[in-house]
């Protein structure tokens, strides 16, 4: 473990010309050696401005950014080197083939990758002849996949690499950055649906609006203590059945069915519901996003908000 972060960036600015508000705004952000670190936003928020400076690919406005210690401008090429980068677009390439990709990126790094890629291209059951014009969204996820991760770098900062992948590439994914974590590597990743990171990452930063809003371990806010327990009954109930009930938060009620938001202990709730016949109780850990939003946004109260309970009934 070195005490250097893989990652430093201090007070990163950027405004995308003269007088535009900043599409990243004073970011000071810390990776480790080791860690899968998920940068997580909404479209827009400025995930992909933060990576583009990292790799130099366009230049901060002010602040700065190190990469295993390196300043990101001055050292570049020896970054570069160093990373495996998997970029949002990969529009750029459309006219080539995969293997194509693969053979200029293997002479570029001056190395014979052929047997990484193949494993990597039939675990993640991808076709290398096609051109990159021709790959859905999913494969060409793929397929920087591969780009990325055939040198095996101690370093990979992919944008946003499971959008766009069904379940199974999913967990391929998954057991690919778990391989690379044990082997002592680092991963940044940014994603905007958190529940697609959230099995892997070890801290998540948020960032909104270009400001970076929470970072914290993936355990500690998963280990908020409330869930949504949806009990059915064998009739139709009334929400007050619940009224009142220690730990119990905004009851809602969909024919037979009373769904809460439950803090602390079960028994309060079970006596209060054990009133009627109960057919089915059904519990459900909150999503990392609603569990950053009652972290953050409601700290003082702990309530959720009314937004967040779009999909009580239904
Ligand atoms: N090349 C660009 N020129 C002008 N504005 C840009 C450019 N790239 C991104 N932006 C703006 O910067 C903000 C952050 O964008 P981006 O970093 O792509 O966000 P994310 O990757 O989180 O979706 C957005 O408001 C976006 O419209
Ligand atoms: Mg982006």
């Amino acid at each position: 473990m070195t005490t250097v972060p893989i990652i430093q960036t201090q007070a990163l600015t950027k405004r995308y010309g003269k007088g535009a508000p900043p599409a990243l705004d004073n970011l000071t952000l810390a990776v480790n050696q080791g860690e899968i670190f998920g940068y997580l936003g909404p479209n827009g928020a400025g995930k992909s401005t933060t990576i583009r400076i990292l790799m130099d690919l366009i230049r901060s406005t002010s602040g700065s950014a190190t990469v295993f210690g390196l300043d990101a401008q001055a050292a570049a090429l020896d970054i570069r080197q160093r990373v495996g980068f998997m970029p949002g677009d990969m529009s750029l390439w459309s006219g080539y083939t995969g293997r194509e990709l693969v053979s200029y990126f293997s002479k570029l790094r001056g190395g014979d990758y052929s047997a990484r890629v193949r494993d990597l291209s039939n675990r993640l059951d991808l076709d290398l002849s096609k051109r990159v014009r021709e790959y859905s969204t999913g494969n060409k996820r793929k397929l920087g996949l591969v780009l990325a991760l055939m040198h095996e770098p101690e370093l990979l900062i992919l944008d946003e690499p499971t959008s766009g992948l069904d379940p199974l590439v999913q967990q391929t994914f998954n057991e690919l950055m778990r391989e690379q974590r044990a082997a002592g590597r680092t991963v940044f990743l940014s994603s905007h649906v958190l529940s697609e990171v959230q099995a892997i990452c070890d801290r998540v930063a948020i960032l909104r609006g270009g400001q970076l809003k929470a970072v914290e371990t993936v355990e500690k806010l998963t280990h908020t203590d409330f869930r949504w327990v949806t009990v059915t009954f064998n009739a139709p109930v009334s929400p007050s059945l619940v009224a009142g009930v220690s730990g119990v938060d905004d009851a809602t009620v969909n024919g037979n069915a009373l769904r809460v938001r439950l803090s602390g202990d079960f028994d309060p709730l079970l006596r209060a519901a054990s009133a009627s016949y109960i057919v089915n109780i059904h519990v459900a850990e909150p999503t990392l996003e609603e569990i950053f939003l009652a972290y953050y946004d409601n700290s003082a109260d702990r309530k959720p908000q009314p937004a967040l309970n779009h999909n009580h009934a239904h």
